[in-house]
C-alpha cells in the first residue's frame, strides 16, 4: 500500500485526546485517522512514570501495528513520559507530541501571569519542569497539577455542580491575583473550558496545544512526503480499551465547546 494512503494515528489516555484530533482532523480533511483512546486505563496523570511508559509504548505498537504513518500523542502526560522512547522506537514514522502551549502565553504582548493547568505528572516531569523554566523570565508561571479533573471529563463531566465545586476550590488560591492567561495543558481540559471560564470567574484568555500539535502533524507530513493525494474527505474511525467510551468520543468529535 502507498504509505501516503495510510491513516493517522491519534492516541490518548481517554477521551481528551478528541480535541486534538479534531483540530488535526480539521487541517487535514482529507487524511484518515485512526483515534485510540484507552479509557480502560485513564487516568494517566496519576500514574506512575514507568506505568504511562508501558502503556503508551502498547498503545502505539497497536496503532503501528494497524499501519499507521504517523503518531500524533494527543495526550501532555503520555509525551512527557514517553516521547522520547517513542521515537527511539519509530525512527522512521513521524511521532508528534503535545505539551502545555506555555511559550505563546508567557510571551504574549499583555501577559504578566500565567496559570498552566495539567496533570500531576505531566507538571512532575522534568519536561515540563525544563518548559516553564525557560519562561519564567518571560511571565509568572503558576503550575497548577489538576487531580481528578481529567477523569470528572472522562466520566462525561462537562458541567454542572461537582465540576463547579472542584474548579471554584482549585482557582481560591488565585483570587487575589491577576492572570492574563490560562493554559490547557491536558487535553482532556478543553472540553470544559466554559466551566473553567465561568468559575475563574474574570476575565481570562484560555489557550490550549491543538492547533500547534496540528501543525506540526502537517509540517511533518509534508517534509516526509506522506501527504494523502486523494481528493475525497477522509475518515475517522474510534477504537477504545473501554469500547462503551466510543459513543462519546465520536459525540466529542462533533460537539460545540
Ligand atoms: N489527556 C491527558 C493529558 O493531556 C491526560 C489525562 C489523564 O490523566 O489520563 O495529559
Amino acid at each position: 500500500m502507498d504509505k501516503r494512503e495510510a491513516p493517522i494515528g491519534v492516541f490518548d489516555s481517554g477521551l481528551g485526546g478528541v480535541s486534538v484530533l479534531r483540530a488535526c482532523a480539521a487541517l487535514l480533511p482529507r487524511e484518515d485517522f485512526l483515534f485510540f483512546g484507552d479509557s480502560a486505563n485513564a487516568p494517566y496523570g496519576e500514574k506512575p512514570l514507568d506505568q504511562v511508559r508501558d502503556l503508551t509504548l502498547r498503545a502505539a505498537a497497536g496503532l503501528v501495528e494497524r499501519g499507521v504513518k504517523a503518531i500524533v500523542v494527543a495526550c501532555n502526560t503520555a509525551t512527557s513520559a514517553a516521547i522520547t522512547l517513542l521515537r527511539e522506537k519509530y525512527p522512521d514514522t513521524p511521532v508528534i507530541g503535545i505539551e502545555p502551549a506555555v511559550k505563546p502565553a508567557a510571551q504574549a504582548d499583555n501577559s504578566s501571569s500565567v496559570i498552566v493547568m495539567a496533570t500531576p505528572l505531566t507538571i512532575q516531569e522534568d519536561k515540563y519542569q525544563k518548559l516553564a523554566a525557560a519562561f519564567c523570565d518571560q511571565a509568572n508561571v503558576i503550575s497548577l497539577p489538576c487531580k481528578g479533573l481529567a477523569e470528572l471529563v472522562e466520566q462525561g463531566c462537562f458541567d454542572g455542580p461537582e465540576l463547579d465545586r472542584y474548579l471554584q476550590a482549585l482557582f481560591l488560591p488565585f483570587r487575589h491575583c491577576s492572570v492574563e492567561y490560562i493554559v490547557l495543558g491536558c487535553t482532556h481540559y478543553p472540553f470544559v473550558r466554559s466551566a473553567i471560564r465561568k468559575n475563574f470567574g474574570r476575565p481570562v484568555a484560555i489557550i490550549d496545544g491543538s492547533d500547534g500539535t496540528a501543525r506540526q502533524l502537517r509540517r511533518q507530513l509534508e517534509a516526509k512526503g506522506l501527504l494523502r493525494t486523494g481528493t475525497e474527505p477522509g475518515k475517522v474511525t474510534f477504537l477504545n480499551s473501554d469500547p462503551s467510551k466510543i459513543p462519546m468520543s465520536r459525540a466529542l468529535f462533533d460537539m460545540e465547546y
